[in-house]
């Protein structure tokens, strides 16, 4: 199969529906990283995406809608503080998890009793889901295990030869994925930390608590998504504390003596006591950290041996879900269950 990348034209979207309406899978640009998209209501559609991408079988999907959308056609249950989330932050880069009503395929979310709904803010994601007027599942366009795609070059080097259509929509600004908030319950409960941080969902709504799994309880996990390693480069990776600096730096030594070649990945403020090495700068600003590093991510595995990493100085907000890629990203552990 030939793979295509596509600025988002009349002539584009028309092509993307058609595959849609086929049971195809189109690459989609979002504000937070690039999509892999199919039918949610077409169940070999929603199988196809699980193959493509090399995804466990109970790792559920995120249905995709554009902001006219009638959130009745997929959902029921809908507490006043959900909705005051929508206004407050959509479209953009929250999913709210719902209790799931059947009107998707069931493989969407692999029999959990939820389905995750996102309203992206991207204008080539809105005019592509206004396009197709379906709920569109898209998990992030990489291979399973590898780093999340912020260009449409991104998701050409993971799929290449495995779907017809990548719509380009340039490069994703926001950098990380959605944050993922449970709203079934009395208060919202973060799933997954991203770009609206949990203070910012307790300032509109009163109230909201953050989830962390329980690995010793033998209980399914709200979120499976968590228990994986992830968003992981194809070079060595070494992930340093924040006050780790000169431990990592003697680290660097110690392996291009070994005839390594080495990178260092980590934030502007640190970046000059690396000044022998190839310094990846992941920027100052939260949201310069999250924009850059998958991007970073990327091009380590292609410059080096070794991606020595040192954790940033802030750990609150926006941070809260860096530090939580780049430490599945940099992990040695494949954390399953
Ligand atoms: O920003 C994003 O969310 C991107 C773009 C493409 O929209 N999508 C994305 O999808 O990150 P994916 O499949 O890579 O990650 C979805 C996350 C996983 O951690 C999954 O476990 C969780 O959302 N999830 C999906 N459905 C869920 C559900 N019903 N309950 C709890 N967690 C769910
Ligand atoms: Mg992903």
């Amino acid at each position: 199969m030939k793979t295509e990348i596509k600025p988002i034209t009349s002539d584009s979207l028309s092509e993307a529906k058609t595959i849609i309406l086929n049971g195809g899978v189109v690459a989609m640009p979002t504000e937070t990283v690039y999509g892999l998209g199919g039918n949610a209501l077409d169940d070999e559609a929603v199988k196809r995406i699980f193959e493509v991408k090399g995804r466990p079988s109970d790792n559920p999907l995120i249905a995709h809608v554009h902001s006219g959308y009638d959130l009745t056609k997929i959902i029921d249950y809908d507490p006043p503080y959900a909705k005051a989330l929508r206004e407050a932050f959509l479209p953009g880069p929250l999913t709210l998890v719902y209790p799931s009503t059947g009107k998707v395929s069931p493989r969407v979310s692999c029999g959990l009793q939820t389905l995750a709904v996102r309203i992206p803010a991207h204008a080539g994601a809105q005019a592509f889901l206004k396009e197709v007027d379906l709920p569109i599942v898209a998990p992030s366009a990489n291979l399973s295990k590898h780093v999340s795609p912020t260009s449409a070059m991104h998701v050409f080097e993971d799929f290449e030869g495995k779907i017809p259509l990548i719509l380009d929509g340039g490069e994703s600004i926001g950098g990380i994925e959605s944050t993922v908030c449970d709203v079934t319950g009395d208060v919202p409960v973060v799933l997954r930390p991203g770009l609206i941080t949990r203070e910012q969902i307790a300032a509109v709504v009163g109230d909201c608590k953050e989830y962390t799994p329980d690995f010793t309880k033998k209980e399914r996990v709200k979120s499976p998504g968590v228990l994986y390693k992830h968003y992981s480069p194809r070079c060595a990776t070494v992930l340093f504390a924040t006050e780790e600096r000169d431990k990592a730096l003697s680290y660097c030594i110690a392996e291009q003596a070994k005839g390594k070649t080495v990178a260092v990945l980590c934030e502007d403020g640190i970046a000059d006591g690396f000044a022998d090495f190839t310094v990846l700068r992941l920027g100052g600003t939260e949201t310069e950290m999250a924009n850059r590093l998958y991007s970073l991510l990327r091009e380590a595995e292609k410059i080096c041996d070794v991606l020595v990493t040192v954790e940033p100085r802030a750990k609150e907000g926006v941070m809260v879900g860096v530090l939580n890629r780049l430490r599945k990203a940099c992990t040695s552990v494949d954390i399953q269950h």
